[in-house]
């Protein structure tokens, strides 16, 4: 090589490289090696890691595409409403979703944030009431029924099972049969029940929580 040709090659490297670093190197080395701390007021160790059926959960949120309509961040006061609507104490940050593997962070938001729905509403009666029928817990609901998680069986001769879903009206099973959550449903539930994104003190999550006070108080 030789003349301009050589300039040429060593620009496109070097421009290659530089992207490389800035979104490749840099990346990794800020946001890859986060570890858990010990909470200061409980001794646990947060961000808290997911249990295997939460991570089964979890699977059955992604392949049902609750990310289409759910968003899993809560952004600070400064940009938007999400504390003052409840759906955080603090905007969230990048260690809150460490062991998260894919983090559902979402971008669409026709249904509310999901981020604290385990601390929001952690009972796991309504949950599988609302993903059977959303209508049943939240009349005029846009979010469609997932009623493929549940299926229909006799009653058995003890009665009806314990995990059977307390149907009423129009949406009552038929004579004899009982309506029970699948495995994939309850592994969802034990999921969303698990989502506290927000609820723990992590040195940076408490800075921004001082950023939200100041901006609410600015607010005010
Ligand atoms: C087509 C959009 C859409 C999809 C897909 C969707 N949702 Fe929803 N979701 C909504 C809307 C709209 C609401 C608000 C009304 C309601 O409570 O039903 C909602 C509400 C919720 C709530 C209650 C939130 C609260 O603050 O009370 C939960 C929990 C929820 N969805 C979970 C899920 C899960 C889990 C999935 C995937 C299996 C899912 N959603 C898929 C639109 C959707």
């Amino acid at each position: 090589m030789k003349g301009r040709f050589r300039f040429i090659f060593i620009g496109f490297m070097l421009t290659f490289l530089a992207a490389w670093i800035g979104l490749v190197v840099l990346p990794v080395w800020g946001l890859g090696n986060f570890k858990q701390t010990p909470d200061p007021k409980t001794g646990e160790m947060i961000p808290p890691e997911f249990t295997a059926l939460e991570e089964r959960g979890r699977d059955v949120y992604i392949a049902n595409g609750c990310i289409y309509c759910h968003t899993q961040q809560v952004h600070s006061a400064r940009n938007r409403t999400d504390i003052v609507r409840g759906w955080g104490k603090r905007r969230t940050v990048a260690r809150d979703y460490m062991n998260h593997g894919v983090a559902q962070l979402g971008s669409m938001r026709t249904g509310p944030d999901l981020s604290n729905i385990g601390v929001r509403n952690p009972s796991e009666t309504w949950q599988l009431l609302h993903l059977y029928d959303p209508q049943i817990t939240s009349p005029g609901s846009i979010m469609p029924p997932f009623r493929y998680l549940f299926t229909e069986q006799p009653i058995g001769s003890d009665g009806t099972s314990a995990d059977a879903i307390n149907l009423s009206g129009e949406n009552a099973p038929r004579e004899g049969m009982e309506i029970v959550p699948t495995e994939k449903a309850k592994a969802l539930v034990a999921y969303l029940q698990a989502l506290k994104l927000s609820e723990y003190e992590i040195p940076e999550a408490a800075a921004a929580r001082i950023d939200s006070k100041i901006i609410d108080s600015e607010i005010k």
